[in-house]
């Protein structure tokens, strides 16, 4: 098992990527802190995992509220003695943030998925480093999108959000790795089977005239398999970057967009 005994705790593990990564995760023997904004959609996850023989402890823990992330990664060393693994995977719909010109776009509106997305990965990967630098041994994990390095219209502060996590992974690596704490970004492309990425794209689809399905049939002609990326795989790369076996990957964010993005 790639990381037996590993202590993870994973927000944002109520939504489609959260919820992946914590059943891969379990599945490789990780002991599972489960958080999310609210409880209900953690307890469904932590429940399936604890089904399928792991260990998941779920939690109520908004990834901007300092306190209550300091506060639960507390509790979470009072019962397991350490954190070996942060994965921050909260997003926020994207029905708030994209879909408006960024010549009509109000600065509230903008400024939104810019202030969320790198506060709560600045909070989480700070206060999990506080309790990974006395162990010399830690991974930081996010997740980002493609909007990052291409332009793409429409998409409001969505984009630059991306591009700003990036560049806080490197960052965040360039400090910490020298303590032995990894920090590294996973960058997929669209998951048909996530919610986001239908809300996010079916009014696009509609607006150029095209099905859902024959949207998706685009995104995918433009990678190098001609196909989208499923969860699993996605989830399963998470698996090994976490794991000591990628002790020599840190300060990078791993492409995978399977050829539809150069790097
Ligand atoms: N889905 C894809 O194919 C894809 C591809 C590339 C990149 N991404 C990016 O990956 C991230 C996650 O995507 P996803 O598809 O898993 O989205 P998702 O299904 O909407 O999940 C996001 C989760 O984050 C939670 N969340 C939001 N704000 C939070 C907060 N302040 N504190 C704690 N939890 C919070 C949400 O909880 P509530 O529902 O309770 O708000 C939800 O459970 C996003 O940044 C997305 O843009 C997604």
């Amino acid at each position: 098992m790639m990381l037996k005994d590993k202590v993870a705790v994973i927000y944002g593990a109520g939504g489609g990527i959260g919820g992946a990564v914590a059943r891969a995760f379990a599945s490789e023997g990780a002991r599972l802190f489960l958080t999310g904004r609210s409880r209900a959609p953690v307890e469904v996850v932590a429940r399936e995992v604890a089904r399928a023989g792991g260990s998941a402890e779920a939690a109520k823990v908004d990834a901007v509220d300092e306190q209550a992330v300091d506060g639960h990664l507390q509790s979470v060393i009072d019962k397991a003695g350490r954190v070996d693994i942060s994965f921050n995977a909260v997003g926020i719909p994207n029905t708030k943030i994209v879909g408006v010109p960024l010549v009509e776009l109000d600065v509230e509106q903008f400024s939104l998925p810019i202030t969320a997305y790198t506060t709560s990965y600045f909070l989480t990967a700070r206060l999990a480093a506080r309790r990974m630098i006395p162990n010399n041994s830690g991974v930081i994990m996010t997740v980002t999108a493609l909007h990052s390095r291409i332009g793409i219209p429409s998409v409001g502060g969505y984009g630059p959000a991306q591009a700003a996590k990036e560049a806080l992974t490197r960052d965040l690596s360039a400090e910490l790795a020298p303590l032995g704490i990894r920090v590294v970004g996973l960058r997929p492309q669209g998951m048909p089977e996530t919610r986001t990425i239908k809300e996010a794209y079916e009014p696009r689809a509609k607006a150029s005239g095209l099905t859902w399905e024959q949207w998706q049939g685009l995104l995918a002609s433009r990678t190098h398999s001609r196909r989208l990326m499923t969860l699993e795989e996605m989830a399963n790369m998470a698996v090994f970057m976490a794991s000591d076996k990628a002790s020599g990957m840190t300060g990078t964010t791993v492409n995978l967009t399977m050829g539809s993005m150069d790097d």
